[in-house]
């Protein structure tokens, strides 16, 4: 794992095995204690990097001894996997924790867990020792891999268990991961974020930057690509500065042109990347690995330069409009643009607002993810006024995604006649002999075509497209 030679920290060899020791009296504990196989329900909110996080505790679950069910009302563990990115996310996850508490109150055996961003937060952690009572146990985004340990304390011990370490974080290697899905998987390359943009509470919350060794990226891709895994996405909250604290350096493009000259029938993809260090070697990159997604997520924020210095985005309208235009000089009607915007972020003007509208409309993007600002505990832009009313910042809203709709409209029908390399992934929707597939930017074509075409890539000609998906046809059947 090559820890001798890395800046940041990575959790030792010890604290694994010690790990895999209390994960088989986890074991024991369970079989003693429950009649058959308990089962454990584990519930994700936000974004991938969650995702990914909750796949590991299915994984360690499963070694543990747990089944798996989605209903929690049968399940002896139930972990909430929480977000911490809008308020809207938390609200939810205190609704739905709150729920359980007759449940718990009539099934005393049930575990209630809760980890992720949100517990991050003291004000958070400290509102769920006071006031829900019934849940035993929280963990922090740090200690994730120690779940055997406090998983064994909570089942045989009386206490209830708050384990929230304030640090910059480290990697855990080697931790069993429960996939969602047998076709895309989840890698994370790194973790963490330096940026600090003013509205966020993320670089709070997940701790510094630290990149995975790149040996240890590879062998994990291999894997996945040994196990016929076919569309794999490299996750970071800023993928372009993987590798700046690897012992020496690798840069994210560097990374990608190893993988994507790896054997195999696959595509990557990756998020999220930041523009400020969006290079234009990243985009060459994209342009000339065939097995890399031609989809850029690029999250602008906002098309105000005023705006921006205050989010401390470090770039500008005209930078960001600059990476594009170079992108899509490369890449052509390939490339497809995915962006996140911010409406209403504190002292934001419709005249700023405006701006965010001409940088969408010159943008052209796939689709959007439009967000109202959030204020979050502990950000500056927490305290910075935020004279415009909800309303109003409302109507903004309305009208940037009435835009967008028509922009994704008017990119939809541009796509007639054109021909992708789509990744064929399941049954059709528009009749009996249909299947659908997924282009690099994630759009969805579905063509007569048998199931055994399930599972691999095909170029496929667009006939028709319609509002949420195209009709297509195969352009020359490619067998596996
Ligand atoms: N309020 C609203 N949206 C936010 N995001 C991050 N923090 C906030 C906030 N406080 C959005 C950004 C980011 C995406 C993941 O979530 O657009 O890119
Ligand atoms: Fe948040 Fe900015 Fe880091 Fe993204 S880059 S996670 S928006 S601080």
């Amino acid at each position: 794992m090559g820890a001798s030679t890395r800046k940041t920290a990575v959790v030792s060899n010890e604290e694994l095995e010690k790990q895999k020791q209390f994960s088989q009296r986890v074991a024991s504990v369970i079989s003693v204690k429950y009649d058959e196989k308990p089962k454990a329900c584990v519930v994700t909110y936000g974004c991938q990097q969650n995702v990914a996080d909750s796949e590991k505790i299915k994984g360690m679950l499963e070694v543990m001894g747990y089944d798996f069910t989605d209903n929690r009302l049968e399940a002896k563990l139930i972990i909430f996997n929480t977000c911490a990115v809008r308020e809207h996310a938390e609200d939810r996850v205190f609704g739905n924790v709150g729920m359980l508490k007759s449940y718990k109150r009539e099934n005393t055996d049930v575990i209630i867990a809760l980890c992720g961003c949100m517990m991050q937060q003291s004000h958070i952690a400290q509102k769920i020792k006071m006031s829900y009572p019934f849940v035993d146990l929280v963990f922090g985004t740090h200690v994730i891999h120690c779940l055997p340990e406090l998983l064994y304390r909570t089942l045989t011990g009386r206490k209830r268990i708050f384990e929230i370490p304030d640090m910059d974080g480290a990697i855990a290697e080697g931790i069993p991961v429960k996939r969602d899905d047998d076709a895309k998987a989840w890698l994370p390359i790194m973790y963490g974020c330096n940026n600090f943009c003013s509205y966020c509470i993320v670089p709070y919350v997940r701790g510094r930057e630290r990149s995975r060794e790149k040996a240890d990226v590879i062998n994990e891709f291999k894997e996945l690509v040994a196990q016929g895994y076919k569309e794999i996405t490299l996750l970071g909250q800023n993928v372009n500065s993987y590798g700046k604290d690897l012992m020496p350096c690798v840069s994210f493009a560097e990374l990608l042109r190893e993988l994507s000259s790896l054997d195999g029938d696959f595509r990557i993809r990756f998020m999220t990347s930041h523009p400020k260090d969006c290079t234009k070697e990243l985009i060459e990159t994209m342009a000339s690995c065939d097995k890399v997604a031609q989809h850029l997520h690029l999250p602008f924020q906002s098309g105000s330069n005023r705006v921006l210095r205050a989010m401390n985005r470090h770039y500008t309208r005209e930078q960001y409009l600059e990476l594009i235009t170079y992108a899509k000089k490369l890449m052509g009607d390939e490339l497809s643009i995915t962006s996140d915007i911010i409406v209403g972020f504190p002292g934001e003007t419709y005249d700023d607002f405006k701006e965010t509208l001409s940088l969408v409309e010159a943008v052209k993007a796939t689709s959007l993810f439009t967000f109202i600002y959030s204020p979050r505990k502990g950000t500056p832009a927490a305290e910075m006024d935020d004279p415009i009313p909800a309303e109003e910042k409302s109507k903004w809203f309305k009208q940037l995604t009435d835009l967008q709709e028509k922009i994704s409209a008017s990119q939809m029908a541009l796509h007639k006649d054109k021909v992708y390399k789509c990744y064929v992934y399941g049954k059709g929707k528009l009749g009996d002999n249909y299947v659908a597939a997924r282009n690099d930017g994630n759009l969805i074509i579905e063509f007569e075509g048998d199931e055994n075409l399930i599972g691999t890539f095909q170029s496929i000609r667009v006939i028709e497209p319609l509002t949420f998906v195209m009709r297509g046809e195969i352009v020359k059947e490619k067998k596996l």
